[in-house]
């Protein structure tokens, strides 16, 4: 079921989105190379208790850390380890923040010093990807019209989309309906209303879109081990348009 959120629902949630956005802003400005992914986890957790609010995805179905830091192949859900980042890597870092009763979430992929061409495509499409699937969102679009703007990007651009994970809606909980893929059919699925607030949330790989759950039970990396980058914003389907609650 997803539940409509009314304008005080919004206010209340604009905190916790507020300080992921800053969090990422502030990781992006922090993360360097000889760093560990354990290390970036550190920075979210201090982060996010210095602000007054409490990283949802620590103890989240016993993930055990307040960040996914995955790197290079590694798609999502990268558990923060002593891995060690290297000049050339990209890392995604997705987050969560809990203040207020409600959730806020979102994830960028950084790009540790000079990284390939293809990395910084990859990286660069994935958030245009984003950018897309926003254009045009409004009360009333179809719900799978998300899919298919990312979908239609990315592969123009020679990339897959993943699909064993996708955007959801969020709220009171982390994870609420509708789940928002990243592929789909233009004019198809649920038309939104207004006052839905749902993560968008593009995952493209530079090779295959298969994937596969490390022994953890969490690491998600790509079956060729191809690189794949993340990108994602909790966004509020208004009227006229979308406000982005992490920007
Ligand atoms: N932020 C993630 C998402 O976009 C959730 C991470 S799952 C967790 O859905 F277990 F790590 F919390
Ligand atoms: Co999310």
């Amino acid at each position: 079921m997803i539940f409509v959120k009314s304008e005080q629902e919004i206010a209340l949630m604009r905190e916790p989105n507020a300080i992921v956005r800053d969090c990422l802003k502030y990781v992006g400005g922090h993360i360097g190379a000889g760093m560990t992914t354990k290390d970036v986890d550190a920075l979210v957790e201090n982060f996010i208790r210095a602000s007054g609010a409490e990283p949802s995805c620590l103890g989240y179905y016993g993930y055990p850390a307040s960040a996914c830091v995955s790197v290079n192949e590694v798609v999502v859900h990268g558990i923060p380890s002593e891995r060690v980042l290297r000049e050339g890597d990209i890392v995604s870092v997705d987050l969560c923040a809990y203040k207020n009763g409600f959730h806020g979430d979102g994830a960028r992929t950084f790009c540790i010093g000079k990284v390939s061409e293809e990395k910084q495509k990859l990286v660069r499409v994935t958030e245009e990807c984003f950018f897309k699937a926003i254009e045009g969102l409004k009360e009333g679009t179809p719900l799978y019209d998300i899919g298919y703007r990312v979908q239609s990007h990315a592969e123009a651009n020679g990339f897959s989309v993943i699909r064993a994970y996708t955007g959801h809606g969020i709220g009171r909980e982390m994870h609420e309906d509708p789940s928002v893929p990243n592929v789909g059919h233009r004019g198809t699925g649920v038309r939104l209303k207004a006052g839905t607030v749902i993560c968008i949330e593009p995952m493209i790989a530079a090779g295959t879109f298969r994937v596969k759950v490390l022994p953890d039970g969490w690491t998600a990396v790509t079956l060729d081990e191809r690189p794949a980058a993340h990108y994602e914003n909790t966004v509020v389907i208004r009227e006229d348009g979308v406000e982005i609650l992490t920007l």
